[in-house]
């Protein structure tokens, strides 16, 4: 009783001095048909990179320059699952999912991007499927998580507005042949990274620059060919498939580091220019958020664009992208401090047009990645945030995970980060009237971690990369997460959620 009201004042204190600390756990479930999972996505695992008539993606060709990868290794093997699939089944199905999100691999199927057919390619996918299926686990598949076909970013890639066609033809293809058993489809992860890491500051691939013009040009084309894959979906496959499809967006939390007003409205600025940017379009009123088209509308005419930098989506854009997702997935990570920060006029970046500045908070644990904190009040805070600003949808907690560098199997902190992020989940939908109808967790097992290779490790399997068999081994927050799963929510018995200050 002591120990209880001496945790009640730190709370309280601080809340009052900014400080985060743990919230007590809410024991409770989650609703019956809750759907749990685990995610990857083709090039992090499948390896397989030049197998059975498979074309080069972008990452197949730019990390051919070693240096742009942190050890300087490549998505050649992975984890190999072009072969050891069933391995990553018997995975899933020792944690008790319902479902798993994996990625297609755009090239595997369609070598050129669009054209020919590539058979053994969509027989792979077939064998995935059918070895789920008999392991009562559903699929949840992501059309495209960044691993665009290299002849298609030869003609311009997402910069080139022809991208909207070669994508829907891609989608067709694909709920064509697997759209009888995939009732979960994502039609992209993450558009943001595409176009800000892909074509804006170029840390990902294909590694172009122009991070004030590319990165909303490329995003324009994301967000139109999204639209017209899911409308594709909706109007030719939905009403015999029955599915539903939807856009995954990567929406980390900013708080306001101060009680200033400038701060608040700083911090709600970097959510609009993160997540409302893709959201407003397809989740809102059906243009870009308000305050994004003011600051990149007056930054261009100052820096002497004209038009904006910042496209605008015409009417009938405007029509085809309004609505034109099922669920709202959400990847949440991490979180930050924000205070307004004026940037000066001169600089063309996505970055600086948001005139703010972003810090973490020292006390925060991190983890082996350095833009990783753990703060999970953050889960929460998005969760609500979506809520609030685009009438209460479906989410999907479509990705949610942690790295270390050591890639050990007792992994105490990632067992913290799912407990304490998962809960959080949980009083979103209990206490907040979220609408989350499901979670997977970034990732089934340890894989290839874009530019930072394989240093950066987020499995909850491990993966013996020291030899050829690539045996995948379950860390202590896989058994965390499979008890969890089987409970359907907290219980005070399960010993890592029972510390004696609640
Ligand atoms: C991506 C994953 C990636 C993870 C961790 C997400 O943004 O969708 O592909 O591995 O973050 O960085």
């Amino acid at each position: 009783m002591a120990m209880k009201f001496a945790y009640w004042l730190l709370v309280i204190a601080g809340a009052a001095a900014g400080v985060y600390v743990d919230e007590p756990l809410l024991y409770d479930t989650f609703p019956p048909d809750f759907i749990w999972a685990a995610a990857t996505s083709a090039h992090q695992i499948e390896g397989g990179w030049d197998a059975d008539g498979k074309g080069l993606n972008i990452w197949d060709v730019y990390t051919t320059n070693s240096s742009v990868v942190l050890d300087g290794s490549t998505g050649q093997t992975a984890c190999n699952s072009y072969y050891f699939y069933q391995k990553d089944v018997n995975a899933l199905q020792s944690l008790g999912v319902s479902h798993y999100r994996f990625s297609i691999s755009w090239a595997r199927v369609l070598p050129n991007g669009i054209g020919e057919v590539n058979q053994p390619g969509v027989d792979y996918y077939k064998r995935l499927i059918a070895a789920l299926k008999a392991a009562n686990i559903e699929p949840m598949v992501t059309l495209y998580h960044w691993d665009l076909p290299q002849a298609l970013e030869d003609m311009g890639g997402w910069l080139n507005p022809s991208i909207a066609d070669w994508f829907e033809e891609y989608a067709r293809l694909c709920y064509t042949e697997f759209g009888n058993d995939v009732k979960i489809w994502i039609t992209i992860n993450e558009p943001w990274v595409v176009a800000y890491q892909g074509y804006g500051s170029g840390i990902n691939a294909p590694g172009k620059y122009g991070p004030g013009t590319y990165t909303y040009q490329s995003g324009h084309n994301l967000i139109l060919a999204h639209a017209r894959a899911y409308r594709l979906y909706e109007s030719e496959f939905k009403p015999t498939q029955q599915g539903k499809a939807g856009i995954t967006l990567n929406i980390n939390w900013y708080d306001p580091k101060d009680n200033q007003t400038s701060s608040q409205e700083a911090a709600e600025r970097a959510m609009q220019f993160l997540g409302g940017w893709f959201a407003n379009p397809i989740f809102g009123d059906g243009g870009y958020p308000a305050v994004m088209r003011q600051k990149v509308d007056e930054k261009s005419a100052a820096q002497g664009y004209n038009p904006s930098r910042l496209p605008v989506f015409t009417a009938e854009e405007k029509l085809l992208v309004q609505g034109s997702s099922d669920f709202f997935g959400l990847n949440y990570y991490t979180g930050s401090l924000t205070i307004e920060k004026i940037q000066d006029i001169s600089i063309v970046d996505y970055g600086a047009d948001q005139d703010i500045e972003a810090s973490y908070d020292p006390a925060w644990y991190g983890s082996g990645s350095g833009w990783l904190k753990i703060t999970p009040f953050g889960m929460r805070n998005t969760l609500k945030w979506i809520r609030d600003r685009f009438n209460n949808p479906d989410i999907i907690v479509t990705e949610n995970g942690f790295s270390d560098n050591a890639g050990n199997l007792d992994d105490l902190m990632r067992v913290y980060y799912y407990k304490h992020n998962i809960n959080n989940v949980l009083k979103a939908i209990k206490t907040d009237g979220v609408k989350v109808i499901g979670y997977a967790a970034w990732s089934l097992m340890d894989n290839y971690e874009w530019g930072s290779g394989y240093t950066q490790k987020f499995g909850i399997f491990s993966v013996d990369f020291a030899t050829a068999d690539l045996n995948r081994t379950v860390k202590a927050s896989g058994r965390y997460y499979a008890q969890l799963i089987r409970d359907n929510g907290f219980t005070v018995d399960q010993p890592c959620n029972n510390y004696p200050i609640y």
